[in-house]
């Protein structure tokens, strides 16, 4: 049989402390991967990292707030002391907003959003590439389909990921020579806890989000999802038929799927 792509493979992970994060660490642990994990919750990390270590893996928790440049370089440097070389970088840190703009008290939670997903995506990068580029890495964001698309209540949300997609779409040119490859993940909804953590008018948590009924997949099923297009060095990861089917759906009726974003939103799902 042949290795598993990922056994020995030197894997950091952001948002590695729950949900979708979370269960990329599990399953890169069954491959035996040697992991970096990193979020603010060195709690949960060490939870997470003990039960990587107890499939197989090596795990390293490196606490790291992403929106801060300095610990991303701090996450790099960790890493490379420890394992001696970096493979790959998975990009998932990141936080929701669930408000429409015109409802916002003050713009914390547009630049918490965009410090989060779209800063910590690029700090981390910068620091990691020339490490990549040494090993001829993986690089992978994961965005959202709301990085494809316009999303009612969740507009600096989407402008984040949008912000992800045109940096890494355009990296993943220049890294080409150096056999680096940029794989872009965009998961529809996920049953985690993410939508107790969307960030509401006043740039606090808000609890009443949609219950995300229909149309919700499993974070095991998305991280599998995920790690296959990465083993694979796959460009874009879409998780679900909304997602390969709104991509060109855009293009030939951009109305139709405006509609179908507001309905979602709605709805859940
Ligand atoms: N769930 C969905 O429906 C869905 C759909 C599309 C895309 N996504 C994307 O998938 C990724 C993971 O989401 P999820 O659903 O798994 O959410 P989650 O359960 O809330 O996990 C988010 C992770 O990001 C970490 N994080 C948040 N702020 C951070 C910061 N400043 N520095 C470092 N780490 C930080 C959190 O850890 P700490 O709090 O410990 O820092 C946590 O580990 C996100 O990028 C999200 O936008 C999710």
């Amino acid at each position: 049989m042949a290795e598993p792509i990922f056994k020995e493979n030197v894997v950091i992970v952001t948002g590695a402390s729950s949900g979708i994060g979370r269960e990329l660490a599990l399953q890169l642990a069954d491959q035996h991967a040697w992991l970096a994990l990193a979020a603010r919750n060195s709690e949960s990390l060490n939870a997470v990292a003990a039960e990587c270590r107890a499939r197989g893996a090596r795990a390293l928790v490196a606490p790291t707030d992403v929106t801060d440049a300095d610990q991303c370089q701090r996450l790099i440097a960790q890493t490379a002391q420890e394992y001696g070389r970096i493979d790959t970088l998975i990009n998932n840190a990141g936080i929701g907003m669930w408000t429409r703009f015109e409802q916002l008290h003050d713009l914390t939670a547009v630049e918490r959003v965009m410090r989060v997903n779209y800063l910590g995506s690029v700090y981390c990068t910068f620091y990691a590439l020339p490490y990549l580029k040494r090993t001829h890495g993986r690089l992978v964001g994961v965005a959202s389909l709301a990085g494809k698309t316009g999303v009612p209540a969740r507009a600096a949300y989407a402008a984040s990921k949008h912000a992800m997609v045109g940096f890494f779409d355009s990296l993943r040119i220049e890294v080409a020579e150096h056999g680096v490859s940029v794989t872009m993940a965009y998961p529809d909804f996920v049953a985690t806890g993410a939508r107790f953590r969307n960030l509401g008018a006043d740039g606090q948590p808000v609890v009443d989000a949609p219950p995300y009924a229909a149309n919700t997949m499993t974070s095991e099923t998305c991280a599998q999802l995920i790690l296959r297009g990465v083993a694979k060095r796959q460009r874009d990861v879409f998780v679900n038929a909304r997602g390969k089917i709104g991509s060109w759906a855009k293009l030939l009726a951009p109305g139709l799927v405006d509609r179908i974003a507001l309905r979602a939103t709605e709805k859940g799902g």
